[in-house]
């Protein structure tokens, strides 16, 4: 296979020919939460067919393409469409487009994704900033010859999710008088649903909501030096005794519920880095952006 170098020079280089902006934020819209691309100022919007290397969108409420241009005046690049591990494709490909943004210029990633609530005191439709997670999915995208000039080989996890971020979210949500609470999310392959017992054992481990996606993406993140933000969408409550079926298509409309409250958080955040970048309140980067 190519080296992982060469294929996120390719694929950086066949998004900047279609668009010349250099954007500040990354954001990867979660099962569900695609209108969210309805608040961007579009300058650019790239099907993923057209990246060399990108895998292509399989899973139910996922498109598959690159939008890129303007939020509340800071500039980004939105993947509308994940991809999963249970969809078949390594985790090296999975997060190859956290890779390609950051050598677009993002200095922050915005993931967001729907999941169940393991967390009794979680209903469908809350939001969790997540604070921590738990690697659950058998796998991890670092495996293999580390190139040192993505990252360290031994990545630092102490703090994955920017502080200041979490906060910031958690305040946001106060003001828009929705309810948000931290929580630590666990990611498992997929694409089951869990059963009674594993529900039971998720939470016993610490879990406050499960999920299919997003870590694969934070370990890049943090291998790559990216400050992150991690918005989860509780979109079915887990109680192990007294379980009712879930259903994808169920998960997906929860999902598009609840999309207008974290577009607020996301769109008050992108506000404040434009207020930033203007010259007020610049937020301190992440110690291993330095490193890395
Ligand atoms: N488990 C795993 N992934 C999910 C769930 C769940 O209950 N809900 C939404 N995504």
């Amino acid at each position: 296979m190519q080296q992982l170098a060469a294929q996120i020079d390719e694929a950086a280089a066949a998004v900047r020919a279609s668009w010349s902006g250099t954007p500040k934020v990354g954001i990867i819209l979660g099962t569900g939460l695609a209108t969210f691309t309805d608040q961007i100022d579009q300058e650019a919007a790239i099907s993923y067919e057209a990246i060399p290397h990108f895998p292509r969108s399989t899973a139910i409420g996922h498109s598959g393409r690159l939008v890129c241009g303007r939020v509340e005046g800071t500039p980004v690049v939105t993947m509308d469409g994940r991809f999963h591990l249970y969809e078949g494709y390594s985790l090296q490909q999975i997060t190859l487009p956290v890779r390609v943004m950051k050598a677009l210029g993002i200095e922050l990633l915005i993931v967001s994704n729907a999941s169940g609530g393991l967390n009794p005191y979680l209903a469908a439709g809350d939001i969790v900033v997540i604070e921590d997670n738990i690697n659950l999915m058998g796998a991890n995208p670092l495996v293999g010859v580390n190139d040192d000039s993505l990252g360290p080989r031994f990545p630092d996890m102490s703090e994955p999710y920017d502080r200041e971020l979490i906060h910031r979210a958690l305040e946001i949500a106060r003001l828009e008088d929705f309810a948000a609470t931290q929580g630590v999310y666990v990611a498992l392959c997929g694409p089951n649903y869990e059963t009674r017992a594993e529900y039971r054992f998720l939470r016993t481990i610490g879990g406050d909501v499960v999920g299919m996606s997003t870590v694969p993406e934070v370990i890049v993140a943090a291998h790559t030096g990216l400050r992150v933000l991690g918005l989860s969408v509780v979109t079915n409550v887990c109680s192990p005794d007294a379980l009712t079926e879930t259903d994808g298509h169920q998960v997906v409309a929860a999902a598009q519920g609840a999309e207008h409250k974290l577009r607020k958080i996301v769109k008050r955040i992108l506000a404040d880095m434009a207020a930033a970048s203007n010259g007020r309140m610049e937020p301190a980067p992440r110690a291993s952006a330095i490193a890395g």
